[in-house]
């Protein structure tokens, strides 16, 4: 239920005023991020409150995370790169270390001015992934920023793109034996590097190098998660913890995978002739 705005009590006033404050502050890229490669082809902007990764034909570059979550919610603003973008990909993702490490990924595949990107995702779990699931997007992801979120607690993962889920997986651990991370905690990862053997169409279409450097920007980084320190890590009640997906995202969630999904393992039978793997059979 939304707090009804018609008649504003005074008393939430100062409340309203020190949560915007809080918020502000969230959103500092210098305390959250730090860039790990490409030679200052990463510049943190603006007080903190843009990062721009930028990648030419030597190098490309990336950041990550200060804080390692156990369970998360994180939002990041993400602009990609613009006009020719063919043969470059923009990472954003979850990621703990190690050969069973567990991993949570969106992928953005940049095309030809005017072709669609894709959003490549995948799910990663004790070192084991090939869960990729493709996707279009219903705008032009390179004119403004928009809202790529993934959602990670005990019962599920959510991708989210501007609010609305894209694509879940499921904790089913106890009942299919499907591993789930619960235990490895995660840092944010973000990079922009060139994969032209196999981004665009295939491979088929290269990098266009005359159109370096290429750049992607970030902004208004959340992460609402359960920061890992040492080995302790505390959620308290925190209300994503519990969330589910109610009807309405179910809804929103089934609108993009009909009209918007261009490949998902689960229903690609070559690839598993001896049979889909068990997470593929629940609905
Ligand atoms: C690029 O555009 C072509 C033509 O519309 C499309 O087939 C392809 O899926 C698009 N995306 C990528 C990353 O190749």
């Amino acid at each position: 239920m939304a707090p009804s705005l018609s008649s504003p009590s005074l008393t939430f006033l100062p409340l309203l005023f020190a949560s915007a404050v809080s918020l502000a502050a969230a959103g500092n890229l210098f305390q959250d991020m730090e860039i790990t490669w490409g030679d200052g082809r990463g510049k943190i902007l603006n007080n903190g409150q843009l990062l721009t990764l930028s990648l030419d034909k030597a190098l490309g570059s990336g950041f990550q995370s200060r804080n390692e979550y156990i369970f998360s919610k994180i939002d990041m603003q993400i602009k990609l790169v613009p006009g020719n973008s063919a043969g470059t990909v923009t990472a954003y993702y979850l990621s703990s270390q190690g050969a069973f490490h567990d991993e949570i990924d969106f992928e953005f595949l940049g095309n030809l001015s005017g072709d669609p990107y894709i959003v490549h995702t995948n799910v990663y779990t004790q070192g084991k992934g090939n869960r990729e699931m493709q996707f279009y997007l219903w705008f032009d992801p390179t004119k403004d920023f928009h809202t790529y979120s993934i959602l990670w607690n005990p019962k599920q993962i959510v991708f989210y793109v501007d609010g609305t889920p894209i694509r879940e997986f499921k904790n089913l651990e106890a009942t299919k034996g499907v591993p789930y991370p619960t235990k490895q905690a995660m840092r944010v990862y973000s990079s922009l590097w060139d994969a032209e053997d196999w981004a665009t169409r295939g491979g088929l279409i290269k990098t266009d190098w005359t159109q370096a450097p290429f750049t992607a920007s970030f902004r208004n980084f959340n992460a609402d998660g359960c920061v890992q320190r040492g080995v302790a890590s505390s959620c308290g009640s925190k209300g994503w913890m519990t969330q589910g997906m109610d009807a309405d995202s179910l809804k929103k969630m089934q609108w993009v995978q009909n009209n918007y999904m261009i490949y998902n393992y689960c229903t690609d039978s070559k690839r598993f002739p001896q049979g889909f793997p068990p997470e593929c059979s629940v609905i």
